[in-house]
């Protein structure tokens, strides 16, 4: 896995990347992720987009990832995230959108069809993702199989604290999920990393410099053909 320091920030530099890759494209399908490194990215695509450079009709995305039980409505689903910072302002159709529904009744089921759906649309050309503080990629937390599909899961305390950032309070943080499965984002033709501050540290030492073990799940995309960590310099501290 390769790391990039970019001389501008993460999120400029995934916008940049995105453009070269949909640039005659016919059709790509997008992985993409939530949480607060992410906004800077979204930002970063809304402004290539108003100034014309980045256009979304031909792109398929693929959410990582959508609470459970969390009614779409809420502002903190993902869904809402995602309207909230990138759909509701780009010109990607509708019916391109996909993420997992975490009110589905049955979730085996739901699991098995966002599978299927990913497989149907040719599979993911990019995926971007961030990383939790103990090395999770989408929602799937440290010693997750590392061959894992879209399944639910049960989120740790280190997860649920740093999202409770987004809540009234820990109690009311989602404490389970769905999420794509570290196996899912090993089938992406492209895996793009981002990461930034202090925190996510350790997170890269271990992606890059450790073991390829599902304590850091992180550290599995060392076996990716064309995975990258774009990081800032407070992210790169402890290599
Ligand atoms: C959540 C998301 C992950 C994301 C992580 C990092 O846990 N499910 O996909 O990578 O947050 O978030 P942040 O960028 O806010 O640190």
């Amino acid at each position: 896995m390769r790391l990039i320091v970019p001389q501008i920030n993460t999120g400029a530099y995934a916008a940049r990347l995105l453009k070269k890759r949909l640039k005659d494209s016919k059709k790509f399908v997008l992985g993409l992720p939530t949480g607060g490194t992410a906004v800077d990215m979204y930002s970063a695509f809304r402004e290539e987009y108003s100034k014309g450079n980045l256009s979304f009709k031909n792109v398929v995305t693929f959410n990582m990832d959508e609470y459970f039980g969390l009614p779409a409505s809420h502002p903190q689903s993902y869904i809402s995230f995602m309207k909230r910072h990138l759909f509701d302002h780009v010109d990607i159709k509708p019916e391109n959108i996909n993420i997992p529904d975490g009110n589905a009744k049955d979730i085996e089921k739901e699991c098995f069809a966002y599978e299927e759906k990913i497989k149907n649309a040719g599979g993911i050309d990019l995926f971007f993702g961030g990383v939790g503080e103990n090395g999770h990629i989408a929602f799937n937390e440290p010693f997750s199989s590392l061959q894992s599909q879209t399944h639910k899961v049960f989120l740790t305390q280190c997860t649920i604290k740093a999202n409770s950032r987004f809540f009234n309070s820990e109690e009311e943080t989602p404490k389970t999920a769905i999420t794509v499965g570290v196996g899912t984002i090993m089938s992406a033709r492209e895996v793009v990393i981002l990461a930034t501050g202090f925190k996510k540290a350790e997170a890269v030492r271990a992606a890059l410099e450790g073991a390829v073990s599902s304590k850091w799940v992180i550290s599995a995309l060392q076996l990716h053909k064309k995975a990258v960590i774009v990081a800032d310099s407070a992210a790169c501290a402890n290599l």
